[in-house]
């Protein structure tokens, strides 16, 4: 079968002089290895990249990991600020114009896993004896020759040597003898120019090598390259990288690549930053399609057409192992459309095609039904739109029948419902897609049951998204989709689902009961603060949680995160785990944010707060006791109810006054406490007091006088001792059975106990003091004399009264209104 292709002109409308933003990948993803290698806590990263500065400082933190000082004017590297810094295991000195380097400063550095000296002006190549460095980037200085020292067989580790320099022209025999022991897999040599001399066999000698890239032009001299060929043919090599092969006006001569047909074991293929003319392009794919290659990358080429009748490559009658094709940023040398002419039969074995950042914007009919193997299309990064992909002049009953993935990722695709009905074409297709476009959400969308991966990321689609999707999507890619809630229901439609991404929208809640089938899940850089058990339960089968660089809290409400939650299941922890909130732990890495067991979980605070509670309560009561605490507690009692009934009783006291503050009622026995103690202690105080030896009217009957004196006084103040309840208290009880009025008023009446009375050992005929010694508060006398302070200030301040004035005449009205100073 032989097809011609010429509808391809039309996909080539527009491929323009395409101005590409090509990752330079490879040696990017190095430096993320390194730092991967090496930093076990963002805290001893040190970054001073682009500070200007003239020197290492010499305070650098004694535990650094990672120094960059790239991009600074250092010129010497000195080995004062490593002796600091012992544990340093990546250091990036590019870009600094450094011309020397203190041969001991890797003494103090022993466990260097990653130097990039890259860029320099170094004219040599340093001593290094690191055992433990994998990567070393030495490129772009200007040493002239190649010769590595011998220090270098100490290297065992290496894995990853960049070396190249625009002096260094000739490769010897011997240059890279100290590392043929090596376990050396990658080699990146040359400087960009054209070498004069290659000693055939020196590649040889690295036989562990496994991928080598070749910065060298080789134009005038092919039969070095043919040379290198063969000694690359020595080495484990599988993958092969030549970068800037052929510079613009070439003479080529010959068939350069004819070797790779007896290369067993290259199967990588990649041209990088070169002019490839067709005439040369079919020359060099007849070797490449008889070869073992299975992928063959173009990234960064120009494409010229020196032959009248375009790209021409003739039926082969043998079978071809190519897989891969890979078209990775293609401008083109004249302006106008190429011509292919080229056998379908060439390509159908290939399962991978990729076209990317070509400018194209339309897909040719001829393509969408060929190719009929293919499983993998990507055509990111172009100027494709929805009808330049499906063109509608097109009829074709087949689309790719066996893809099963398409990426049209970077293109300028837009309607989501037209994109999933047209999918439905491809019968086989599983995942698409759809990051960075311009995607809108119109019209409801129709998937095909067979896709089961989506992705929409960075396409503005805000929190609805999630109703335009298929229930059979197993795989959904959403980051940086605008999205600012989650909630169950948005879950609950897709009953298949196993990963998700939500990375770099502004989440702030991961609903509980989420997905009983989600196996990952990514919401790192969403603007989460915790983490709880909860959400997790709701994720019985998660394997996978990428949730760093969120807004974490570090308080009670990441404890269990921190201390119970498997961190095998997070991917990012540690480094990209830091505190937020609260501010004093701001920029703290989480894993070094300790938090007690005690201080977070309610039940066992309890647990500890009881014991110690009791421990609290009985030290208290303890005390409480040893220091008469019922004596004072009830002396504090009176005090207080005193004070409460005076308020109240302050403006019914205006008026009333009496010629005593009160009537001291005692047996003779106790005399002597009274006329030692009681009197001088209150009358000193200015208390006037009736007593009866002194104020009784002589001849009057006991009870009248009695009465006499409790009427002209405030109150009437009992010292009670046992003997005074069996001597003389049946006086009063008479009295108070004659008063009835004054019954009520039981406030005029103040007890002060002498000694300890029972009141179960009253005798039953006095049912008036037993009532009133059970309602009333009495004051004890103490004998501690601290004590007896507290108690003469008691009592004093029951018996005074606002104003001295003695008033017989209100004090008598006012014991016939009685009632007036009741309690109530
Ligand atoms: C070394 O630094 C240069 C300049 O930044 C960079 O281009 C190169 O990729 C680095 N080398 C490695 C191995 O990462
Ligand atoms: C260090 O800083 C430079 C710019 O100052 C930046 O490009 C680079 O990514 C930073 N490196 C790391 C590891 O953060
Ligand atoms: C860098 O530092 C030098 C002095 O060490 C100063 O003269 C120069 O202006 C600085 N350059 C910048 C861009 O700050
Ligand atoms: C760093 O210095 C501190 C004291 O400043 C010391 O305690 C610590 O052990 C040192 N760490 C290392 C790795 O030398
Ligand atoms: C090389 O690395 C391996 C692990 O990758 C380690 O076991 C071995 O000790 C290293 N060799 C040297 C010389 O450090
Ligand atoms: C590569 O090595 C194989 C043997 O392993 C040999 O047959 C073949 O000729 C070699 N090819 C070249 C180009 O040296
Ligand atoms: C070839 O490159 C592809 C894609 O980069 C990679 O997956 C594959 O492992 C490589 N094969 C070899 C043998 O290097
Ligand atoms: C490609 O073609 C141009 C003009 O057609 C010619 O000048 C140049 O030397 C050729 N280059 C190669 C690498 O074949
Ligand atoms: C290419 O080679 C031919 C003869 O081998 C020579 O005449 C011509 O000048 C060369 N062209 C270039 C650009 O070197
Ligand atoms: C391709 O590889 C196989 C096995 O690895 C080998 O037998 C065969 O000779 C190789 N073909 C070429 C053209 O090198
Ligand atoms: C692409 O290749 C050209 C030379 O062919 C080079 O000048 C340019 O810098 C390359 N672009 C990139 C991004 O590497
Ligand atoms: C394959 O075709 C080439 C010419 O393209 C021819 O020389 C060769 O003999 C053919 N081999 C077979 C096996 O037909």
């Amino acid at each position: 079968m032989y097809l011609n292709i010429y509808s391809v002109q039309v996909a080539l409308l527009l491929w323009s002089i395409t101005i590409l933003s090509l990752r330079t990948h490879c040696l990017a993803e190095q430096e993320e290895e390194g730092f991967a290698l090496c930093v076990t806590s963002r805290r001893l990263v040190q970054n001073l990249s682009n500070h200007n500065l003239s020197n290492v400082p010499l305070d650098l933190n004694n535990d650094t990991q990672y120094l960059d000082i790239s991009h600074n004017p250092l010129v010497k590297l000195e080995a004062a600020p490593f002796q600091r810094i012992p544990q340093l295991c990546f250091l990036k000195v590019s870009h600094c114009g450094l011309r020397l380097i203190d041969p001991n400063l890797f003494v103090h550095i022993p466990k260097l896993k990653f130097l990039n000296i890259s860029h320099n002006l170094l004219d040599y190549i340093p001593d290094l004896s690191l055992p433990l460095l994998k990567i070393l980037d030495l490129a772009s200085n200007q040493y002239d020759c190649y010769q590595l020292p011998a220090t270098f067989e100490t290297m065992a580790n290496l894995t990853i040597l960049s070396l190249g320099s625009e002096n260094a022209l000739e490769v010897d025999f011997n240059d890279f003898d100290s590392l043929s022991d090596s376990s050396l897999q990658h080699l990146i040599l040359g400087g960009g120019v054209q070498w004069q001399r290659y000693d055939p066999g020196s590649l040889a000698k690295l036989k562990s090598l496994q991928k080598i890239t070749l910065k060298v032009p080789f134009c005038e001299n092919l039969d070095l390259f043919q040379n290198l060929l063969e000694d690359v043919n020595e080495t484990q090599t599988t993958d092969l990288q030549l970068v800037e092969l052929l510079p613009n006006l070439c003479n080529i001569t010959g068939d350069p690549f004819s070797n790779l047909r007896t290369m067993p074991l290259v199967k990588n293929l990649t041209i990088v930053n070169t002019l490839i003319n067709s005439s040369f392009m079919v020359l060099f794919l007849k070797n490449v399609l008889l070869s073992n290659v299975t992928m063959i990358q173009f990234v960064n080429i120009t494409y010229s057409e020196d032959t009248p009748d375009g790209f021409l490559l003739p039926s082969l009658n043998h079978t071809v192992v190519m897989r891969s094709v890979i078209f990775e940023g293609v401008h083109h040398y004249q302006y106008r459309y190429p011509v292919i002419d080229i056998n379908v039969d060439i390509f159908s074995k290939v399962d991978y095609l990729k076209f990317s950042g070509t400018g194209m914007n339309i897909v040719p009919c001829d393509i969408m039904s060929t190719l009929p193997s293919l499983e993998t299309l990507d055509l990111s990064n172009n100027l494709l739109t929805d009808s330049g992909f499906w063109w509608s002049v097109c009829s074709y009953t087949s689309v790719f029948p066996k893809l099963r993935h398409l990426s049209l990722s970077k293109n300028r695709f837009s309607d989501l419902s037209f994109i999933s009905k047209k999918t439905g074409q491809m019968k086989n297709l599983e995942s698409l897609d759809l990051s960075f476009n311009s995607i809108r959400l119109d019209m409801p969308c129709f998937w095909p049951t067979h896709i089961t991966e989506l992705s929409l990321s960075n396409n503005n689609l805000g929190n609805n998204v999630f109703s335009f999707l298929s229930k059979y999507f197993q795989r959904i890619d959403l980051s940086k989709t605008g999205i600012t809630a989650l909630t169950q229901e948005d879950l609950l439609q897709f009953p298949m689902l196993t990963h998700l991404v939500l990375s770099s929208n502004s989440i702030k809640v991961i609903p509980t009961a989420l997905s009983p089938t989600l196996l990952s899940l990514h919401l790192d850089q969403n603007a989460i603060s915790s983490i709880s058990q909860e959400t997790l339960a709701g994720l019985p089968s998660l394997r996978t949680l990428k949730a760093g660089d969120n807004p974490f809290a570090c308080s009670c409400d990441s404890y269990w995160f921190l201390n119970a939650l498997n961190k095998s299941l997070l991917p990012d922890w540690p480094l990209d785990y830091t505190c937020s909130t609260p501010p004093s732990v701001a920029g703290l890495p989480m894993s070094e944010y300790k938090t007690s067991k005690i201080s977070c979980e309610a039940w066992l605070q309890a647990a500890i707060a009881f014991p110690v509670m009791i421990v609290i309560v009985v030290a208290l009561c303890s005390v409480f006791y040893a220091c008469d605490g019922v004596w004072y507690t009830k002396m504090l009692w009176v005090w207080i109810r005193v004070k409460r009934r005076g308020k109240k009783q302050a403006s019914l006291l205006s008026n009333a006054m009496f010629r005593y503050h009160s009537f001291i009622s005692y047996s003779h026995c106790d005399s002597a406490w009274v006329e030692s103690k009681l009197v001088p202690s209150l009358e000193g105080s200015g208390l006037s007091l009736c007593i009866h030896e002194r104020d009784f009217v002589p001849g009057q009957w006991v009870v009248d006088n009695i009465i006499n004196c409790i009427e002209a006084s405030y109150k009437t103040l009992f010292v009670l001792s046992n003997h005074f309840v069996q001597s003389e208290w049946c006086n009063y009880e008479l009295f108070f059975a004659q008063h009835r009025a004054l019954d009520e008023q039981q406030d005029s009446l103040v007890f002060i106990l002498l000694e300890p009375i029972p009141t179960k050992s009253l005798p039953k005929k006095f049912l008036k003091l037993r009532s009133l010694l059970m309602q009333q508060t009495y004051l004890e006398w103490p004998k501690d004399e601290r004590k007896q302070q507290v108690f003469w200030a008691n009592l004093r301040s029951m018996l005074q009264v606002a104003d001295h004035r003695v008033l017989k005449d209100m004090a008598l009205s006012l014991a016939e209104s009685a009632s007036l100073i009741t309690d109530e």
